[in-house]
């Protein structure tokens, strides 16, 4: 059996992301952003940021693999689907769901460098500081939580769980 507790309700998702996007507003003022999500986890979390910050901004994507349907990262990122346009010169921010050991912003950062950008960020709304595996942290963190396994605002169990609106812990327990 599966049980949901909530860790970070929709309500204070809603202020830690306006206040992200204010300050993204401010750090970028009179400049234009490409905000790259992180598919498919942080669709949710781009959507609700994008709309919170009030410059010239367009969108683009990106997909790897590195959990499957586990709860325990494979170790190995592989790349699913690239951005559709070069980010040269541009002001890039990456927008994940959640940062765990950091294998996977790792591989992207380091995939987006390449490309040599004016400026690259990371926004993360979840960060799950203790699990850092190497030299990796977001510029614009909402909340640093345990090391627990959170569903919900975009996270996935095996695909599940998307759609709840608050970030919620999913513990495992023998019926
Ligand atoms: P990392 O490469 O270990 O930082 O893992 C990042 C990815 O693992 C995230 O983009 C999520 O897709 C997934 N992930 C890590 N922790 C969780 C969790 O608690 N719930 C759901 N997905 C998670
Ligand atoms: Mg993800």
């Amino acid at each position: 059996m599966t049980a949901l507790r909530v860790l970070i309700t929709h309500e204070q998702i809603a202020a830690k992301v306006a206040e992200i996007g204010g300050r993204i507003t401010a750090d970028f003022a009179g400049e234009s952003v490409v905000l790259i999500g992180v598919l498919k986890g942080a669709t949710i979390f781009l959507a609700d940021l994008a709309r919170q910050i009030k410059l010239d901004a367009t969108f683009d994507f990106i997909a790897v693999s590195s959990y499957g349907n586990a709860k325990q990262h494979s170790g190995e990122v592989r790349l699913v689907k690239d951005v559709d346009r070069s980010m040269a010169g541009r002001n890039v921010i990456l927008v994940e769901d959640i940062l765990d050991t950091g294998l996977t912003l790792t591989y992207i950062r380091n995939l987006l460098l390449a490309h040599q950008p004016k400026c690259l960020k990371i926004a993360a709304l979840l960060d799950k500081v203790s699990r850092h595996a190497g030299d990796i942290s977001a510029d614009y963190v909402g909340f640093v939580i345990p090391d627990e396994f959170v569903v919900g605002y975009g996270l996935d169990f095996a695909e599940g769980y998307r759609n709840l609106p608050d970030v919620c812990v999913l513990d495992s327990e023998r019926a």
